[in-house]
């Protein structure tokens, strides 16, 4: 069967999409789905490749149970945009930058990943790499909810599987 897979995509891939991607992991666990989602984030610019999450964003993952700390940055790749299903994107210049990317491609699976979520009213995950401890805080408070929206229409798409194809499409 099919696997389902998923790239959380932000600026650096220090801050928001690996918090992403730790507490979305942490999701696709608890579902028992190890087998059938797959996950992964990446940067749209390559400043922080190599390196593992910012030591701000580490901490407040951890207050909130997230161990994060084993995630690397990766910068986004051309080949990213047609092999994931779903490629979420943490605010609009992401968003623009990664369709920039995609001009002369076939249409990816893109989307502004709060647009998943079941309770949020924002629109974007705000960058808190100037700002202070709170900023962290709000980032995984956004995530967490947009992370139960996606669970919710994967483990729907994984249900009925002769709906799959559709139901990855209509999300583009
Ligand atoms: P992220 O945050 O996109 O959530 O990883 C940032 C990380 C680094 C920088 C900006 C935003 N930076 O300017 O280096």
């Amino acid at each position: 069967m099919k696997k389902i897979s998923v790239l959380f995509v932000c600026l650096g891939n220090i801050c928001r999409s690996p918090v992403a991607e730790g507490v979305f992991r942490e999701k696709v666990k608890a579902a028992n789905l190890l087998d059938d989602v797959t996950f992964d984030s990446a940067g749209t610019a390559a400043w922080h490749t190599g390196n593992p999450p910012d030591s701000r964003m580490i901490a407040a993952a951890l207050e909130r149970g997230y161990d994060i700390s084993d995630l690397r940055a990766r910068q986004v790749k051309a080949d990213d945009l047609t092999t994931f299903d779903y490629i979420l994107a943490m605010d609009d210049e992401n968003l623009a930058d990664l369709e920039d990317m995609i001009r002369d491609q076939p249409p990816a699976n893109l989307s502004l990943f709060l647009d998943h979520s079941i309770k949020v009213t924002e629109r974007e995950v705000p960058d808190p790499y100037f700002g202070g401890k709170d900023g962290f805080f709000h980032v995984i408070d956004l995530v967490e909810n947009a992370a139960d929206g996606l669970m919710r229409e994967i483990e729907s798409q994984l249900n009925r599987p002769q709906q799959e194809e559709t139901a990855i499409i209509k999300k583009a």
